[in-house]
């Protein structure tokens, strides 16, 4: 981290000298001598609770991170972006995902112009096409209404509606069926239309540039698959919208401009989810509740935007990652949610927070000298408990984990929530404070076996209280994400809002896909590569078994 002559900012420096006091910091200790500390370090915003106690973190350690924090600019940073500056600056575009959930009547100003009407009125026009079509008013091209709606997607154009449609499915309309078709592997559209009737279904062809290969691959086998029931190409009108921000290409495709679905450039694709793009998840739970959704993200970038950094929950969370980071070791971050409905959460955050913060270059052009983004990765309670929590407990690496969870469950069976909310508390207990050598031989264990069963302790962990999954929690937590990784991007001075490192396998694919089609293999590849097509090339042709 170096500030402008090349120096290491002095807030990084003091940062490192702490981390090697903090080497002998306990979490039984920290806690032993501090009974305020849980009060202290924990705190409500947008329906979130947070408690961030269990850290290997001292009131010191957050000062020096808030320090570092106001030295990176992260207040002026924040601002530049809720005030639409061009802060996407490779590819010159402003960042403003927080004014498609702007619930007040003011404008946000685009190179002179106000988007907020545009906002205002797609989603109106949303909730008149998803009310038709929950209404049956809508009618495929045989005159039945429409049962089964089918997203085409991929990325950000899959993830975070898929994740939230699984998420809110206590809120949908359960006489829908809603399927998310994302892989160019034809099992996933064969799959996914194999029981259902062209005549009742829907598709939503959601892509922000409607070139993304997977997604016209499946867009045009779904096209295929109506034709052949219609034989009338006025059928697409009936059972095809599309959500991009590519009007020509969309034409293109067949798909009639009154059906199309607009958003804008400075939407990325992984902060599109209350734009056009929720249209699925709109159709299935309603506009209402989508709305309850918008309201849950917009009162999060409220509290993120107005709420000193020392009492902002996506500043907390973002600066105790820079810690783990890039002060403690850490290469990995783990996301726990004990909701089976968040079951897709950790995917959709892994596409936030990965391709945005998985960078190598710093804003001026030079290879950054620290790590940045951390491996993400993460499976609903308590599953992952049955699978690696044994490597988190005991293993040599430090895991920092959010453990996501709710006081009241939409399904409230016997005792299942009880049972499961043991586990989310019993968890981040027994990885703050572990097991001594003395505590397991106490219970009876020979002194020559101990050592196995000795858990350490000191594993950091956040954890996120909410009262229960509905839309306007998910979208303050979907929020609360999103704004950690702005935190992090800034401090770390990377571009958060790019995606280059997508393009080179995306171009060797084209040319190696021509190969493919042809049988010939013309281009320069390494043996490897060459070995494998050539295999491939020759064993295609054989017929199973
Ligand atoms: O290849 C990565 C990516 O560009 C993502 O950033 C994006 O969410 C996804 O592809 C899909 O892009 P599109 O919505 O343009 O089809």
């Amino acid at each position: 981290m170096r500030a402008r002559q090349g120096h290491l900012l002095s807030e990084w420096r003091a940062l490192a000298a702490h981390a090697r006091e903090m080497k002998s910091a306990s979490l039984r200790g920290l806690f032993g001598s501090d009974h305020g500390r849980a009060g202290r370090m924990s705190l409500e915003a947008a329906g979130l609770y947070l408690d961030y106690s269990k850290h290997i973190a001292t009131d010191e350690t957050l000062r020096l991170l808030w320090a570092l924090a106001e030295a990176r600019g992260l207040r002026s940073e924040t601002a530049r972006m809720f005030g639409g500056e061009k802060i996407n600056a490779t590819e010159k575009r402003p960042v403003l995902h927080v004014a498609l959930r702007e619930r007040r009547d003011v404008g946000i100003t685009v190179d002179g112009k106000d988007v907020m009407p545009g906002v205002r009125g797609v989603l109106a026009k949303m909730a008149a096409f998803s009310g038709a079509v929950r209404s049956g008013e809508w009618k495929g091209a045989s005159g039945r209404r429409i049962r089964n709606v089918v997203n085409i997607g991929i990325g950000g154009s899959d993830l975070g509606p898929a994740m939230a449609y699984e998420a809110l499915k206590p809120f949908s309309d359960r006489s829908l069926t809603v399927r998310f078709v994302s892989n160019v592997d034809g099992t996933h559209i064969s799959e996914a239309i194999r029981d259902l009737d062209p005549a009742e279904t829907l598709f939503v062809v959601a892509s922000k540039t409607f070139t993304t290969q997977e997604t016209m691959t499946n867009a045009e086998t779904a096209r295929d698959w109506v034709l052949r029931a219609f034989a009338d190409r006025k059928a697409v009108a009936r059972h095809f919208v599309a959500v991009s921000t590519n009007a020509k290409e969309v034409a293109a495709f067949g798909i009639d401009a009154s059906n199309m679905f607009e958003f804008w450039d400075w939407v990325g694709g992984r902060y599109s989810m209350c734009s056009a793009i929720g249209l699925p998840v709109m159709i299935a739970i309603g506009a209402d509740n989508f709305g309850m959704m918008l309201d849950g993200f917009h009162a999060m970038d409220r509290h993120f935007a107005e709420a000193p950094l020392e009492r902002n929950m996506p500043v907390i969370l973002g600066m105790l990652g820079v810690w783990y980071s890039n002060f403690l070791g850490a290469e990995t971050h783990a996301v726990l949610a004990y909701d089976q409905y968040l079951a897709r959460f950790a995917a959709h955050l892994q596409q936030v927070d990965m391709e945005s913060n998985g960078k190598q270059t710093s804003r001026d052009g030079r290879r950054v000298k620290w790590n940045t983004g951390p491996v993400v990765w993460g499976e609903p309670g308590t599953n992952g408990q049955h699978a690696f929590y044994q490597l988190i407990h005991q293993g040599t690496r430090l895991v920092p984990a959010d453990f996501i969870g709710f006081c009241r469950s939409r399904n409230p069976v016997g005792d299942h929530h009880d049972k499961l909310m043991s586990n989310f508390f019993a968890q981040t207990e027994a990885l703050a404070f572990g097991k001594t050598k003395e505590e397991v031989v106490a219970e009876g264990v020979r002194r020559k076996d101990a050592p196995h069963r000795v858990f350490d302790g000191n594993r950091p962990t956040s954890t996120i209280l909410a009262d229960e999954l509905t839309p306007f929690t998910l979208g303050a937590l979907v929020a609360l994400y999103e704004h950690k990784v702005f935190v992090q991007g800034v401090i770390w001075n990377i571009f958060s809002f790019d995606q280059w490192g997508v393009q080179l396998g995306k171009t060797l694919a084209g040319r190696i896909l021509k190969e493919l089609q042809s049988g010939d293999i013309v281009l320069d590849h390494d043996g490897s590569t060459a070995a494998l097509l050539r295999r491939y090339l020759e064993r295609r042709r054989k017929a199973p078994g």
